[in-house]
Order: structure tokens, then sequence, then C-alpha cells
């Protein structure tokens, strides 16, 4: 945001911001390997990065924005790694839960609770507790999250409500799998952030992201920041969405993207 700067005038600067961004904070072990450092350093910087991007994502007057910071596969990286990221929530939730609720700040957190140890438990829930009525930015963190394992679950609600004589087979549809994922209520991400030059989803949203757009930046994300996040903003809303349909210059008879 250039200072001064409303979150109206972002918004008419950037026409089309979308509603939901999706980011995959990838790349802070090499961010750290590139300077010689150990790879937890590059975490902190990450969780630097994180408090700017929440802070950019209030100003560009997001409604949704959802960060990857703990995948289900990375309980198999080396147990000090682990540990470091585990500290680095509580820290991250520790320091910086009141002034996300001053900021009107709504904590979501996505993943599985019941492996995480009761105090990172009982700290998640103390974050959604307390920002709960906030309705400036919500802010949703996957953490132990894996989609596979999401939708696996899903499925499994649905067979138990089936078991139960709730539901019949037959209704189930898309609508009924979405409201038991844990992204219920949540609209699907019109945009996916990914930095590190990776090219994947990562077991991310993968139901939720059939019709999301995705930006890949070359960029480490420690150094993802405010002019980063702009760019794949601008980025975005260039891109024509169709949803299957034919596009506007098409259904006027003009041109046919095929
Ligand atoms: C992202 O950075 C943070 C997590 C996955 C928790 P990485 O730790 O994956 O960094 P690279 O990909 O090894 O560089
Ligand atoms: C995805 O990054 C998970 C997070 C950013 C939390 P990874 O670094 O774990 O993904 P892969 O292993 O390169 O696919
Ligand atoms: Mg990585």
């Amino acid at each position: 945001m250039i200072s001064g700067e409303t979150t109206l005038d972002v918004r008419r600067r950037l026409p089309g911001v979308p509603a939901h961004v999706g980011i995959i904070m990838d790349g802070n072990g090499r961010w750290a390997a590139m300077r010689g450092l150990p790879r937890i350093e590059g975490h902190r910087r990450g969780l630097e990065a994180l408090r700017g991007t929440v802070r950019a994502a209030i100003d560009f007057g997001l409604d949704y924005l959802t960060v990857y910071s703990f995948s289900m596969e990375n309980w198999n990286r080396p147990i000090e790694e682990v540990a470091d990221l585990m500290g680095l929530l509580k820290r991250f939730i520790r320091n910086d839960l009141g002034e996300l609720h001053k900021s009107g700040v709504k904590v979501k957190v996505i993943g599985g609770r019941t492996d995480l140890k009761p105090d990172i438990r009982a700290l998640l829930d103390e974050a959604e507790d307390l920002t709960r009525s906030n309705t400036r930015l919500t802010l949703i963190v996957a953490f132990n999250y894996g989609s596979r394992q999401e939708i696996a679950a899903a499925a499994r609600a649905l067979a138990e409500e089936v078991a139960a004589g709730r539901l019949k087979p037959s209704e189930i549809n898309e609508t009924l799998l979405s409201q038991r994922l844990d992204t219920a209520g949540v609209p699907d991400p019109d945009l996916i952030i990914r930095t590190s030059g990776e090219k994947r989803l990562s077991n991310f949203l993968m139901w939720q992201a059939a019709y999301s757009e995705f930006v890949f930046l070359p960029m480490h994300w420690p150094d993802f920041d405010r002019h980063a996040f702009e760019t794949a903003l601008a980025e975005f809303s260039a891109r024509e969405r169709r949803f299957g349909r034919v596009t506007a210059q098409g259904q006027n008879g003009k041109t046919k993207k095929i």
C-alpha cells in the first residue's frame, strides 16, 4: 500500500481483489541455507513475513487469508525441526493474538487437532474463542493440515450419518461433502500463491482449489512482502476466470477461447 492510501484506494488501483487468498508459505529452509544459517532462522524470518502479510491482507480488503503453516506430511521432518515449528506457532499466538484481535482479525484453524500437544490445542482454542466475533479479516491457519485426510474425514462423517439412518446415499452431493470439510462455510480460495518456485499443492485445499487461480513466485517465503503480494493480486486481476463457460467475448459472438 502506498502511504496515505486507504483500502478503497487499493481496491481502485487493484480492481478485482479476491475475497479469499490461500498461501503456501514455502522456501524458509532454502532462504536460510543460502545465507549459511540454520533452517530455524528461515522459519523465524518466515513468521515475520506472515505478520506483514496479514497486515497487508487487511489493508487490501481481503475477506479471507488461508496460510499453510504445517502439513500432515511435515511430521516426517527431523524431530528438532518439528519442535521448532511447534514452538513458532506457540510464539505467534502468544505474541500476536492481542494485536490480531485489536485489528478485527478472526482466527480459524484447520487441520487435525487430536495429534497436537494439549498446550498447543489450548492456544488454538483460545485464539478462535477470543476472535470469534471479529469481521475484518478471517485468518485461516492450516496447521497439521492435509487435504486428503480432510476429504477422507468428510467421507467418514457422511458414512456415519448414512449408517445412523439420517442420510440416504443418493442425497450425497458436493454441497453436503463441502459442509463436512474443515472449511465449511468459507468460500473457496480465488487465488493460491506459492513461494519458492515449487509448482505443486502439497496436499493443500485440493477440493477447495478446483477453480482457484495459481500464482507461483520464485522468491522464498521470508522475502515475500507487500510488493510481492500486490504483484500476485495484479496478476490475478488480469486473469479471466471462466468456470467452464465461454469467454465474455465468446458469449457476444466475437472471439471464443478454446
Ligand atoms: C516452508 O519452508 C515451511 C514449512 C513447510 C513448515 P520449508 O521449510 O519447506 O523450506 P524449504 O522448502 O525446505 O526451502
Ligand atoms: C508445503 O511445503 C507445506 C507448507 C508450506 C506448510 P513443503 O515444503 O512441506 O512441501 P513439499 O514437501 O516441498 O511438497
Ligand atoms: Mg518446502
